[in-house]
C-alpha cells in the first residue's frame, strides 16, 4: 500500500496546520475552561473547505479523498480534539452519510449548507438505553401517512446544542427489531423539539454534548434516509468511516502531546542537562514516537481502502482501537514528561490527555472495536 503523500495531501497539511496554529491555537485553553466553540471559528472551518471535505463540489464540499480528510483531522486534533469532534461528525456522519444514502432532493436540500459549515450536523443514535447496544431503540417514529411521528430522547449528542440539522435513529417497526429502524433529517425549530441538559465533560470541553428530547415531532416522510426500515444499516456503515475520523482525532491528540513533550524535554533542566539527555526519558519520547506511527499507519490504511472502495471495516476499527489507545498513553506520559507542569492548564497536555480518554468511548466503545474486528475475522 502506497503511503505516500501526493503534493495534494500536503497542501490540505499545511492549510490545516496553518489554521490550527493561527486560529485555533489561540484561546484553546480558555474554549475548555468555559465549554464553549467560538461559533466564527466554525464559520471559518467552513470557509476553509474543512467541514465538508468529502462531498462532491457540487453541493459545495472539497471533493477531496478520505486520506485528505484524515490529514486534515490530525493536524486540527493536534491542537484542538474539540474542533476535531465537530469537524469528525459533520465530515464523516452527517455530511457523508446524507451524500452516499441521502435523495437527490434531501442533498439539495441540506449538503450545501453542512458541507461549507453554514449549518452544523449532529448524528443521533445513542440513547439513555442504547450506546454500544445500538439496535436497543427506544425512540419511535410512527407512520402517520404523509409524515412520521417521532418520540423518544437521544444522549450525548455531539454538536447538539449548534447544530442546525439533526440526523436521528428511531423505531418504526418494533417487532422487526434492527430491520425496522429509520433515519430521518429532523432540523431544529420544528416543533416538539428541544434541546436538553449540556453534559459537564472530562474532555472536549468546547464541543457541547446534549441531550435531545423528541416530543410528537412531525417529520415530512420525504425526510428519511433510504429504504424503510434500512437506518440501521445506514447506521452502521456511516459509523464505519467515523471510526477512521475518530482514530484520525486521536493520532492528533497524541501527536501533539508528543510534539509538546519534545519541545519540553530539550527546554527542561534537571540534574545539569535537560531532560532530554537522561535515558528515562529518550525511552519514553521513543516508544512515543513509534506507536504514533504505527497508529499513523493504521488510520491511513484504513482511509486508503475506503478511497480504494475496498472492505474498511476491520481496518477502521483497528485503527480507531489503536489510536485511542495511543493517545491515551502517550498523553499520559507527556504528562509525566512535564511533571508538574504536565498537571497545570498552561501547557497543553492535561487538557490532550483528557481528550483523549472519549476516542476509546465514542463511536464505539474499544470493546465495542474489537467486536467489530473479531466479526470480521471470524466471518
Ligand atoms: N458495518 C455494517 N453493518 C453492520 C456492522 C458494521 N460494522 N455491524 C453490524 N452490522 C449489520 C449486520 O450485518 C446486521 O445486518 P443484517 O441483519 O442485514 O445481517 C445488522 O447490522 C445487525 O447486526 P448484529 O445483529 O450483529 O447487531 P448487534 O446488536 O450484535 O450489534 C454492534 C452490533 C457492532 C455491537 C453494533 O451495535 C455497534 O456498532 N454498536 C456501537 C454503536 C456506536 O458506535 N455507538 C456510538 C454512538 S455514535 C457517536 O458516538 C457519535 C458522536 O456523537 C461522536
Amino acid at each position: 500500500m502506497d503511503f505516500n503523500l501526493s503534493e495534494e495531501h500536503l497542501a490540505v497539511m499545511a492549510a490545516a496546520r496553518d489554521f490550527a496554529q493561527n486560529e485555533l491555537l489561540p484561546g484553546v485553553i480558555e474554549r475548555d475552561t468555559a465549554q464553549s466553540f467560538d461559533p466564527g471559528l466554525i464559520r471559518k472551518m467552513g470557509d476553509l473547505g474543512f467541514l465538508g471535505m468529502m462531498i462532491d463540489p457540487q453541493y459545495g464540499g472539497g471533493g477531496m479523498d478520505t486520506l485528505s480528510y484524515v490529514i486534515a483531522m490530525e493536524e486540527i486534533s493536534k491542537i484542538d480534539a474539540s474542533a476535531g469532534v465537530l469537524m469528525s461528525v459533520n465530515n464523516s456522519l452527517v455530511c457523508w452519510g446524507l451524500q452516499h444514502y441521502g435523495s437527490d432532493a434531501q442533498k439539495q436540500k441540506y449538503l450545501p449548507s453542512l458541507a461549507t459549515g453554514q449549518m452544523i450536523g449532529a448524528f443521533c443514535l445513542s440513547e439513555p438505553e442504547a450506546g454500544s447496544d445500538a439496535t436497543s431503540q427506544h425512540t419511535l417514529a410512527e407512520d402517520k401517512g404523509d409524515h412520521y411521528l417521532i418520540n423518544g430522547t437521544k444522549n450525548w449528542i455531539t454538536s447538539g446544542s449548534s447544530s442546525s440539522v439533526c440526523l436521528v435513529v428511531a423505531q418504526t417497526y418494533p417487532d422487526k427489531k434492527h430491520k425496522g429502524i429509520n433515519v430521518f433529517i429532523v432540523e431544529k425549530g420544528w416543533e416538539g423539539f428541544s434541546v436538553g441538559k449540556k453534559e459537564d465533560k472530562m474532555g472536549i470541553r468546547a464541543s457541547d454534548t446534549n441531550t435531545l428530547m423528541f416530543s410528537d415531532v412531525k417529520v415530512p416522510k420525504e425526510n428519511r434516509i433510504g429504504d424503510d426500515g434500512s437506518g440501521f444499516k445506514f447506521a452502521m456503515t456511516t459509523l464505519n468511516g467515523g471510526r477512521i475520523g475518530i482514530a484520525a482525532q486521536a493520532l492528533g491528540i497524541a501527536t501533539g502531546a508528543y510534539e509538546l513533550s519534545l519541545k519540553y524535554s530539550k527546554e527542561r533542566k534537571t540534574f545539569g542537562k535537560p531532560i532530554s539527555e537522561h535515558q528515562a526519558i529518550q525511552f519514553k519520547l521513543a516508544e512515543m514516537a513509534t506507536k504514533i506511527e504505527a497508529a499513523r499507519l493504521l488510520v491511513y490504511k484504513a482511509a486508503r481502502l475506503k478511497d480504494a472502495g475496498k472492505d474498511y471495516i476491520q481496518a477502521a476499527a483497528m485503527a480507531k482501537l489503536y489510536a485511542s489507545d495511543v493517545a491515551m498513553w502517550v498523553t499520559t506520559e507527556a504528562v509525566q514528561i512535564h511533571g508538574g507542569y504536565g498537571y497545570v492548564k498552561e501547557y497543553h497536555v492535561e487538557r490532550m490527555m483528557r481528550d483523549a480518554k472519549i476516542t476509546q468511548i465514542y463511536e464505539g466503545t474499544s470493546e465495542i472495536q474489537k467486536l467489530v474486528i473479531a466479526r470480521e475475522l471470524l466471518k
